[in-house]
């Protein structure tokens, strides 16, 4: 098998799918590595390194020529999936639940299409190929250095013959992975830190890196499956919002992770809330996205100063903003999954296994992917899959 890892196309994306150390576990399997010339140049990893771990710098034309399987962290554009030919496989994070309509086109041109957010998360064997841990540590790290850098002030409290400087309060709002490590990196950085969820189990992880844990009367628990949040009722978003937004107000940086699986994320800052801060506060919108994020009036990619002076930085994929240390991470994710699906040097394609159950979305062309294949007009008779020719 040849596996072979593509210089990502996405503005912005300075990720690789695979580090040199990688390529030497892979090859160890009996995988040959082809690796897209200055594929991992954004994250200050040259040719070169690849070359003296036994891999094969290619260009372009004939890493699609000649892969098995293609290595990729975001989802491929439009030119790049013209380039894939029947019989390839993809591995990446290919968001099939936000577009199974490009899952579809994937199944038609008999792709076999893997998607590392699909994994079953909370199975411990799988542990290794949570990407989407990997990732979401690496970006709540990055969130409280942005804050750090947008705010005006020292984080820690500083004692100096100038005078006394008073610590920075910060609040992270939604404790996931992403913001687990917000805490921890703003602790580490002397800032006294609060944090809040909706699920019940993550007051313990609050307390325990030393973090205050907020406790709203209006949501007592809203636990969803998988260990996700489950989505608000209209009732008490308001009522959540409302509390929210006299804790907001006492902090001088708030930053924000709150996820629900397949919905918008909840806005929990209301432009009310905004309005309450003071001048020279910073949020950091970790959840901003093109339909919305979790602070009233943010934009992904972009700095917005409010009329009262409070910076809102909308993060969009701050992973990618840490390069080497998110690279090194996916490729231990993505090598993990790609040898659990090699045997004898091939891939073996094998959805009775529930890992495989989750990553697989196209096959055989067709979308095997259950979650996936709910979201796509159902074939008129029989089979197991969304027929990709069907739509
Ligand atoms: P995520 O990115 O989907 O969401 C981030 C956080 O936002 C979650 O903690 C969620 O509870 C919170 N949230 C959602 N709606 C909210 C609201 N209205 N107000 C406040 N907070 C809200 O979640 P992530 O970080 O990917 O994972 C969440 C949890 O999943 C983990 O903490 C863990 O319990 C579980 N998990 C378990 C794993 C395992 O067992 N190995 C691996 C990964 C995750």
């Amino acid at each position: 098998m040849k596996a072979a890892v593509v210089k990502e196309t996405t503005p912005g994306e300075r990720r690789v799918a695979l580090v040199p150390d990688g390529v030497a576990r892979l090859k160890a399997a009996g995988i040959d590595v082809l690796v897209e010339r200055g594929a991992g140049d954004g994250a200050w990893l040259p040719d070169a390194s690849y070359a003296e771990a036994g891999a094969t710098i290619v260009d372009q034309a004939e890493l699609y020529r000649t892969a098995d399987v293609i290595l990729t962290v975001a989802k491929p554009d439009k030119t790049t999936v013209a380039k894939l030919k029947s019989g390839q496989a993809i591995i990446g994070m290919l968001a099939p639940l936000t577009d199974p309509d490009g899952a579809a086109g994937l199944a038609r041109k008999q792709v076999t299409a893997i998607s590392l957010d699909g994994l079953p998360r909370t199975l411990s064997r799988a542990q290794p190929m949570d990407a989407l841990s990997s990732q979401a540590n690496v970006a709540g790290y990055k969130a409280a250095i942005v804050a750090a850098e947008a705010f005006g002030r020292f984080f820690p409290m500083l004692i100096t013959a100038a005078g006394t400087a008073r610590p920075a309060r910060l609040l992270v709002l939604g404790a996931g992975v992403a913001g687990l490590q917000a805490i921890g990196t703003a602790r580490r950085l002397g800032a006294i830190v609060s944090g809040y969820d909706v699920r019940p189990a993550s007051k313990q992880e609050v307390e325990s890196l030393g973090a205050t844990f907020i406790v709203l009367t209006s949501v007592k628990d809203a636990a969803g499956e998988g260990g996700y949040a489950r989505e608000l009722t209209a009732e008490e978003r308001q009522a959540q919002q409302d509390e929210l937004t006299a804790h907001i107000a006492r902090h001088d940086v708030v930053i924000t992770t709150a996820q629900v699986p397949g919905r918008r994320p909840p806005l929990l800052v209301t432009e009310d809330a905004i309005k309450a801060m003071s001048a020279g506060s910073v949020i950091v919108d970790m959840g901003a996205s093109a339909l919305g994020g979790n602070v009233a009036g943010s934009k992904p990619g972009e700095t917005i100063i409010t009329g009262n002076g409070v910076t809102i930085v909308g993060a969009a994929n701050l992973a990618a903003t840490v390069p080497t240390a998110a690279s090194s991470a996916y490729s231990r994710n993505i090598s993990a999954l790609l040898l659990h699906m090699t045997n004898d040097g091939a891939l073996v394609i094998d959805t009775s296994d529930e890992i495989q159950a989750g990553v697989v979305i196209t096959h055989d062309g067709k979308v095997v992917q259950e979650a996936v294949a709910a979201l796509l007009p159902q074939p008129t008779q029989g089979g197991t899959g969304v027929d990709g020719t069907a739509d």
